[in-house]
């Protein structure tokens, strides 16, 4: 017999977002909001795991060592960040740390009771980590423009146009993302035409989530 909580993760139609860096991801996240998908952002997991007292911190400590820990208790991103992009070994470990208990905080969120017709779950890294795709049954890609792409990063974070060029070739390939994506918000316009992409896949999903 089925667990009270899978079965809820199951019965709700849950669409997992995801994108390359700096798309616009969480701009739409908050757009779908506001119409009143709930969102539960893989990121922000993330982030509450590596603060001071979070439940990753003592196995990261355990797995890297206190360097990688700062004086506060938290995890040392620049630090760790620096690590696991010249190491694909440490980039495994950090992962198989992390993967299993967002998805583990995911999944109770995921089956937390809400009035929202529907939920978005933002995981960047949708298909590099497949694990995810267990939690979901519709996939939306944000996409942009490699030149806006880059602009809004620089703007954003202040790293250079070569150091963000070198992020992206890391991760999946544009042309890779819309193949395997169900819905596509393409997300190089202004804000309204932005919000007419969100509006008209909120109605999409609102009308899925009926049946
Ligand atoms: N249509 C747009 N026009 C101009 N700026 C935009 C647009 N969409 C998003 N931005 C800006 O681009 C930046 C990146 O957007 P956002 O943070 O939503 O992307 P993201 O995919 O969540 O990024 P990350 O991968 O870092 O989580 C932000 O500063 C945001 O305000
Ligand atoms: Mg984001």
């Amino acid at each position: 017999m089925t667990a009270p909580s899978s079965r809820l993760v199951t019965t709700r139609l849950c669409v997992g977002l995801t994108g390359g860096i700096g798309c616009g991801k969480s701009t739409v996240a908050q757009l779908f909001a506001k119409l009143g998908a709930a969102i539960i952002d893989t990121d922000e997991i993330s982030h509450q795991l590596t603060q001071q007292d979070g439940a990753a911190i003592p196995l990261i400590r355990a797995a890297f060592g206190t360097d990688y820990i700062t004086a506060a208790g938290t995890l040392d991103r620049a630090r760790m960040r620096q690590l696991i992009f010249a190491d694909k070994a440490a980039k495994l470990k950090l992962e198989n740390i992390l993967h299993p208990l967002i998805r583990a905080h995911s999944k109770l969120l995921l089956s937390a009771h809400t009035d929202a017709p529907y939920l978005i779950l933002v995981v960047p890294l949708l298909f590099e980590t497949p694990a995810f795709l267990h939690l979901i049954q519709r996939v939306l890609l944000v996409n942009c423009s490699l030149q806006n792409q880059i602009a809004r990063v620089m703007q954003r974070s202040g790293l250079s146009e070569s150091e963000i060029r070198a992020i992206i070739a890391q991760q999946l390939s544009q042309t890779e993302r819309i193949a395997r994506s169900d819905d596509i918000i393409q997300n190089d316009g202004a804000c309204d035409d932005l919000m007419n992409q969100v509006t008209a896949l909120h109605q999409r999903y609102l009308n899925i989530s009926k049946y």
